[in-house]
């Protein structure tokens, strides 16, 4: 009875590998598939990303509800929307690409508008991790040279990703050689209602936060906090996303939509909601907590039809949301903000969390 039990524990989680494809220079490029009775999740160790993650709703249907491509091809054709991957060494903006640290400038690639995006030009995301397949998951890892993308120090990332029945966990860590900055996230699009299903602006969202960063119009933080309370960045009683996207609230209107960072209540290193996603259609509900002190709710507004995924489903404006959880753009040149330096001896550790549900 006990080994039946043991085993029957054991059998929850399967972790496979196969190929996913041939970087440029002819390096292979895995997915792994992780497995456990109510999810399934690709991951590649293309950009550390999630290719797919497959999940039931309300009716019992099961369906891949974040946009992505099914061979490395779609992803290597594809240098605009991150989908899926971890972004780094510094996930969203630093204004004009630069920062000063111990006294020193950096000059980075100017990648988005006179900013630098999501690590610069060849990002984290552009880069084959090496993949360690776990008991219920896949590690990856990555080495980033001092100097690369004009970041300083080498700096060495893991991102582990752990299927536990219903939730996909990512443990990100991080090491230096030398004082730099660092913000690691994931940038994967859902769709609750499944890859096809249209939009996201029928869903709700409950944001767990008081206060966000308004930006300028090149979306860099203004360095203000401020109260959500009586704006359209309202989400902590859950609001439809539809309902304020289109409203001429300046911080909407500047982004063409959701594109901010929200200031989490609670406190950072400590893991806490940030958000839920709830689908009316599909019943899905999604769930994410971090131990991040932000997150970057982000509409698609920028997707606009150019990338096709499985058979031959358009990725169009807002037809997937972003949760990105994180340290606050540019806080690099935010003195006020949440510090994102790093030290050679320290280890930098965030957790976040991915929990699927259907309600009737
Ligand atoms: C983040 C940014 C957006 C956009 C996407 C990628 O979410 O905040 O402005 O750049 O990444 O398209």
């Amino acid at each position: 009875m006990l080994l039946t039990m043991t085993m029957a524990a054991e059998a929850k989680v399967t972790v496979s590998k196969a190929a996913f494809g041939k970087m440029p220079d002819g390096t292979a490029v895995d997915v792994y598939t992780l497995k456990s009775d109510s999810i399934e999740a690709k991951i590649t160790n293309y950009g550390a990303r999630i290719v797919a993650i497959r999940t039931a709703d309300k009716a019992g249907k099961v369906g891949d509800v974040v946009l992505g491509y099914d061979s490395l091809a779609g992803y290597l054709a594809d240098k605009k929307t991150y989908f899926g991957a971890v972004v780094g060494r510094y996930g969203n903006r630093i204004a004009k690409g630069e920062f000063k640290l111990d006294g020193k400038t950096y000059q980075l690639p100017q990648n988005n508008d006179g900013n630098t995006l999501h690590g610069g030009t060849v990002g984290f995301d552009q880069h084959v991790w090496t993949a360690k397949q776990t008991a219920d998951g896949v590690e990856m890892s990555l080495v980033s040279k001092d100097g690369d993308q004009g970041f300083p120090g080498t700096l060495t990332a893991h991102v582990k990703y752990t299927l536990t029945g219903n939730a996909l966990r990512l443990d990100y860590s991080a090491t230096t050689d030398k004082d730099t900055v660092v913000n690691l996230t994931n940038h994967t699009y859902f769709n609750l209602g499944g890859v096809g299903s249209g939009t996201i602006v029928d869903e709700d969202v409950t944001l767990n936060a008081d206060k966000f960063t308004p930006t300028d119009k090149g979306l860099i933080p203004t360095g203000v906090l401020q109260p959500v309370e009586g704006t359209p960045m309202d989400f902590r009683k859950g609001l439809v996303i539809g309902k304020h996207i289109n409203d001429k609230y300046e911080p909407i209107v500047l982004a063409g939509g959701y594109d901010h960072n929200w200031v989490l209540n609670g406190a950072a290193g400590v893991s806490k909601t940030a958000a839920r996603v709830h689908d009316p259609k599909s019943g899905r509900v999604l769930t994410v907590t971090t131990t991040e002190p932000g997150v970057q709710f982000y509409t698609g507004n920028f997707l606009d039809g150019s990338f096709k995924g499985p058979g031959g489903v358009v990725y169009a404006k807002r037809t997937g949301l972003c949760l990105e959880t994180q340290h606050y753009p540019d806080s690099p040149n935010k003195p006020s903000f949440p510090t994102t330096e790093l030290k050679p001896g320290q280890t930098r550790h965030s957790t976040t969390t991915f929990t699927f549900t259907a309600e009737k």
